[in-house]
């Protein structure tokens, strides 16, 4: 069997994945059940990119380890595609031991070999924020985060001969035309980076340690790209014993990745693999941005489409069909509720679904739901036959282009094609006048049916497989089928089952889809801001603590005695607390549930003895305890009242 091995990016571990996050791994998914579909044995490979010196930083705002932080986000980002039905084979994770084994003997053969050497990296520093910055990037020639001066220093680095391979990828290009798509993008590469001559690049940091360890020189960290590019060949067993896969699947057939790290992926990854004397991969093809309205989707602009809402409530092959239909997967192209609500009606409801649920209950009004033989034919169904046959062919060759929508709509003129058969044809006039004709009818259009079954399989697999099971077929798929015409068989029985695709009212949709993801927003915020007070894992709340773990915490009885909204934050207050004769600041995530005015003279429990923290710019010492159970929350207080101070024990 002919392998093809598909790779998505390695994702940055985030609590923020949207719409647009879900698209390369969709597009991924859809390939990989393409390609297995027409029988290759195809594998998928996808993961998590979790080094580096931001997450590093959010794990301290969240007071975690950052393997502890990056654990629970892993999490979340499995179940993702659970909840999208992805089928990877594999799913890699850069803190993955075998991985960061495989990673140093790169890193330790390059050196060896002389294509990675150690030099000093010059640049503008900032002392206490750590961080190099281009000159473009200072405000006003400070830097931009802590507006401090900025000084020219020097930093023991290690680089990788990446200007050493320039030519060999000007080269690659120009061979192997395929290897970068769309072509747009090759353009981009050359103009803007290959042109000019490429630089060496820094591929280690010492300013952070959140990263694999340079084994000869563990003051080092591995750059984070260098890191995360190897899971592609790591997930195989690369530089491990057990490197079979390796030796099955690489070359990658397909990198898909978004058009932002199109860069990484043909210039820094072949420079690598050329390095280490390992293949290339056959193609790497850079998709575009899904925006929110033409603008960039961001938490910051409240703008964000989360894909839990959508699945929930119009479910994952409506979903998937939207995202792979609606855009071109080489461009940029913008969500909008109403495009997708409108090509559920049209396209899912109206073209596909009605064409199922006239059919079978015509067959089953006419026929008692069995085909009859088709005895009568006429030219007419001639072009049926003819649309639906030749669709296969259309539908691999644009899904060799990796031409998502193109490959729908080709699947989508048979369905048109047969709606219009039917209108044509009119079987109710058939029923009465020609009972042999009508035979013929029924069954070309169940016949047809199964040919867009098969054909959707790959994009949407309930959806297939339902409409199989209506025309009374087993849903086993043959691929070649699709192109034959006459499989089924006569007095096979039909059976009307759920409605595949109910019409929206698009008016009630925008409301009930806009709460429902607006509420994901606000829960996702408020997780956060809860998890930034409450300073503690989660997970915690699963393990047993021992009576002097509980005596550390030193809870109070304190007063509100002010209250404020925060100024840089929507969903904190800042509260001024008596506990008994102190006076001290909290900053909580509350303001949602309270107003400033309710709260003062108010009495609650506190944890005092936790850590000082500053919560965007404003101290808090101490924590308000507060009980939340779906979506509800309340204060913590005493039954009877007790003077400020008092201990909780
Ligand atoms: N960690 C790197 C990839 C390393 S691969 C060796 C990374 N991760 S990511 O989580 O930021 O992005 C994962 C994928 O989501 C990328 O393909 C990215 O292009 C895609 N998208 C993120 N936002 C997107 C849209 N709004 N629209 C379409 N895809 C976008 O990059």
């Amino acid at each position: 069997m002919k392998k093809f091995y598909i790779t998505t990016p390695i994702y940055y571990p985030s609590d923020n994945l949207h719409i647009g996050h879900t698209y390369t791994t969709v597009a991924a998914d859809t390939l990989k059940k393409f390609k297995k579909a027409q029988g290759y044995d195809a594998y998928l490979v996808t993961g998590s990119d979790e080094h580096g010196q931001k997450i590093q930083e959010k794990a301290q705002e969240n007071h975690m380890e950052p393997k502890e932080y990056v654990d629970g986000i892993v999490k979340d980002i499995k179940k993702l595609w659970r909840m999208l039905e992805i089928d990877y084979d594999e799913f890699i994770r850069t803190t993955d031991e075998h991985h960061e084994k495989g990673v140093q003997k790169v890193f330790e053969k390059l050196y060896k070999q002389g294509d990675i050497y150690k030099s000093n990296y010059e640049g503008l520093y900032c002392t206490p924020c750590e961080s190099f910055w281009a000159e473009s990037q200072l405000v006003d020639g400070k830097c931009p985060d802590c507006g401090r001066e900025v000084h020219l220093t020097k930093e023991e680095a290690y680089f990788f001969k990446l200007s050493k391979y320039r030519d060999r990828i000007i080269e690659l290009y120009k061979e192997n035309p395929e290897f970068l798509q769309p072509e747009s993008r090759k353009n981009e590469m050359i103009n803007n980076f290959l042109k000019e001559g490429l630089e060496d690049l820094c591929v280690s940091r010492t300013s952070f340690n959140w990263g694999i360890k340079v084994p000869f020189d563990p003051k080092h960290v591995v750059y984070v790209w260098i890191d995360a590019l190897l899971c592609y060949i790591t997930a195989l067993g690369y530089g491990t014993e057990n490197d079979e896969k390796f030796k099955k699947y690489w070359p990658a057939d397909v990198h898909l990745v978004g058009k932002e790290i199109v860069r990484f992926h043909t210039i820094i990854w072949p420079a690598v693999l050329m390095a280490l004397d390992i293949e290339l991969p056959t193609k790497v093809f850079g998709h575009g941005w899904i925006l929110f309205e033409d603008d960039k989707m961001s938490k910051s602009k409240g703008n964000v489409i989360y894909p839990e809402p959508l699945i929930e409530l119009y479910g994952i092959d409506a979903f998937k069909y939207f995202l792979l239909r609606e855009f071109s997967f080489g461009q940029d192209g913008s969500f909008s509720r109403e495009k997708f609500f409108q090509r559920l009606n049209s396209d899912l409801a109206n073209d596909l679904g009605n064409l199922v649920s006239r059919t079978v209950t015509m067959v089953e009004k006419y026929n008692e739901g069995i085909l009859q033989a088709p005895v009568k034919e006429e030219e007419i169904d001639k072009s049926l036959i003819e649309v639906a046959v030749n669709a296969k062919a259309k539908v691999e060759e644009n899904m060799d282009k990796l031409n998502y929508s193109q490959a729908l709509e080709e699947i989508w003129k048979i369905i048109r094609r047969t709606n219009k058969y039917i209108d044509e044809t009119t079987p109710w006039i058939l029923a009465k006048e020609d009972k042999e004709r009508l035979n013929t009818v029924l069954y070309n259009l169940t016949e047809s049916i199964r040919i867009i079954a098969i054909l959707i399989n790959p994009f949407m697999e309930a959806t297939s497989k339902e409409i199989l099971k209506q025309i009374g077929l087993e849903a086993n798929i043959n691929w070649a089928d699709s192109k034959e015409w006459g499989k089924i068989e006569v007095g096979t029985k039909v059976e009307k089952g759920e409605v595949l695709f109910p019409r929206l009212d698009i008016e009630k949709e925008l409301i009930r889809h806009n709460k429902a993801n607006e509420k994901l927003i606000e829960e996702r915020i408020n997780r956060k801001a809860m998890k930034e007070e409450k300073a503690e894992p989660e997970e915690i709340k699963e393990e047993f603590i021992t009576i002097d773990d509980f005596a550390k915490i030193e809870f109070k009885v304190a007063e509100i005695i002010e209250a404020k909204d925060h100024p840089k934050a929507d969903k904190l207050l800042i509260l001024k607390l008596k506990v008994g004769e102190e006076i001290r600041q909290v900053v909580s995530g509350i303001k949602e549930y309270y107003s400033p005015e309710d709260l003062v003279g108010k009495k609650v429990v506190i944890v005092a003895n936790l850590k000082p923290i500053k919560l965007r710019g404003e101290e808090s010492k101490g924590m308000i305890l507060a009980a939340e159970k779906d979506g509800k929350i309340t204060l913590v207080s005493t039954l009877e009242d007790i003077d400020s101070g008092a201990t909780i024990s």
